[in-house]
């Protein structure tokens, strides 16, 4: 079977409705296979395994990066996502949909298999990368398949300082530069640089990234990761930050022109911290319109313990919570017993 049926097949499993664990496992081993045997890296090589860290968050080396394909869930979840928003464009646009994906990894993985089902006359490409060894095998990835007709710009750089180059022409913009909890990568500040260029039309994939604090009971959640039917693991105290076109205007800056990120605080009664052990932050995806990454479903929604608050019982208490864009972003906290400060 030639290397375009292969990529067609798979791309029809990732667009199927529902999601069929064994025919996903099966497409994604093929997808590994295909993209492997494409490539001229060594992803046992040191070097392929080196971070490169920037003022406001890391990037990944090839190696971890090329890993991403693995979890399932988001890689079906994007290229379904992604699919969704060109045909809706579709329906208005008669001229080529330009994406811009940033953060292309060693293959353009959310992508590639797209490219087996439109023509270069449906969709344009703008692909950024920072890390050169990724940069050059996506590149060469797309010439083994036939695929370099898409690319209409191509820059190994930096996409959370990136200048782009003809903004008007960008109707989707793409980027998975992320970790649970938005924590350690750039996808903020990337998101914030390339939107901030781009016309309010353009549409944001994904679309929205939710972040909440909850409270949770570990034993419940080992349970509900065993056989699902656990659904009480946690208790949703409130919504910490999101990140969606809307967001932006939100966004304020300091002096330096560094982004001050709102500030929310919860109450935590003393009942709610005897009954829950740990502070957790909980990442809800929203892909584009009905394409969501729940829960679990993946490493990037999986829960971020940030307290254990199993001996911090029988008080009331007071957190206050915010998003910080440094070296390591994240969310920051403080914990504030109130039986002390009051
Ligand atoms: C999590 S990996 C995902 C790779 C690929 N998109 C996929 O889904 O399989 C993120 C990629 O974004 C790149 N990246 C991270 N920060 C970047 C930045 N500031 N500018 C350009 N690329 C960046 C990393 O080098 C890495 O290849």
């Amino acid at each position: 079977m030639n290397s375009i049926i292969k990529i067609k097949n798979i791309a029809t499993v990732f667009l199927e409705e529902e999601i069929n664990y064994s025919s996903l496992t099966k497409a994604i081993g093929e997808y590994k296979a295909l993209l492997s045997e494409l490539s001229n890296i060594n992803l046992e090589e040191e070097t392929a395994r080196s971070n490169i860290h920037f003022e406001t968050g890391k990037a990944l080396g090839t190696t971890w990066a090329a890993m991403c394909v693995n979890d399932m869930i988001r890689t079906k979840m994007f290229v379904k996502g992604i699919n969704a928003a060109v045909l809706l464009l579709q329906k208005k646009k008669k001229e080529p949909i330009h994406i811009l994906y940033a953060g292309t990894g060693p293959y353009a993985a959310l992508i590639l298999p797209l490219l087996a089902i439109f023509t270069e006359k449906e969709l344009q490409l703008t692909l950024l990368e920072i890390n050169k060894a990724s940069f050059d095998n996506m590149l060469s990835v797309m010439n083994a398949l036939g695929f370099t007709k898409f690319i209409h710009t191509a820059e190994q750089t930096d996409a959370s300082v990136y200048k782009i180059k003809n903004p008007s022409l960008i109707n989707i913009m793409v980027t998975e530069t992320m970790q649970h909890a938005l924590v350690k990568e750039q996808q903020v500040p990337i998101t914030i640089n390339l939107m901030n260029q781009l016309s309010t039309e353009t549409l944001l994939i994904p679309q929205n990234i939710i972040l909440e604090l909850a409270l949770m009971d570990s034993e419940k959640f080992s349970t509900h990761l065993l056989n699902k039917n656990q659904a009480d693991y946690y208790k949703l105290v409130g919504r910490i930050f999101e990140l969606n076109t809307g967001s932006f205007v939100k966004f304020e800056k300091d002096v330096d022109a560094k982004i001050i990120f709102p500030e929310v605080s919860f109450e935590l009664s003393k009942e709610n911290m005897n009954d829950f052990d740990k502070l957790i932050i909980l990442t809800t995806i929203q892909i584009f319109g009905n394409t969501y990454i729940k829960l679990n479903e993946s490493g990037l929604t999986m829960p971020l313990i940030i307290e254990d608050i199993s001996h911090k019982k029988s008080t009331d208490s007071l957190i206050r919570l915010w998003y910080e864009i440094n070296n390591v972003p994240g969310i920051r906290f403080e914990l504030i017993n109130k039986t002390i400060t009051e």
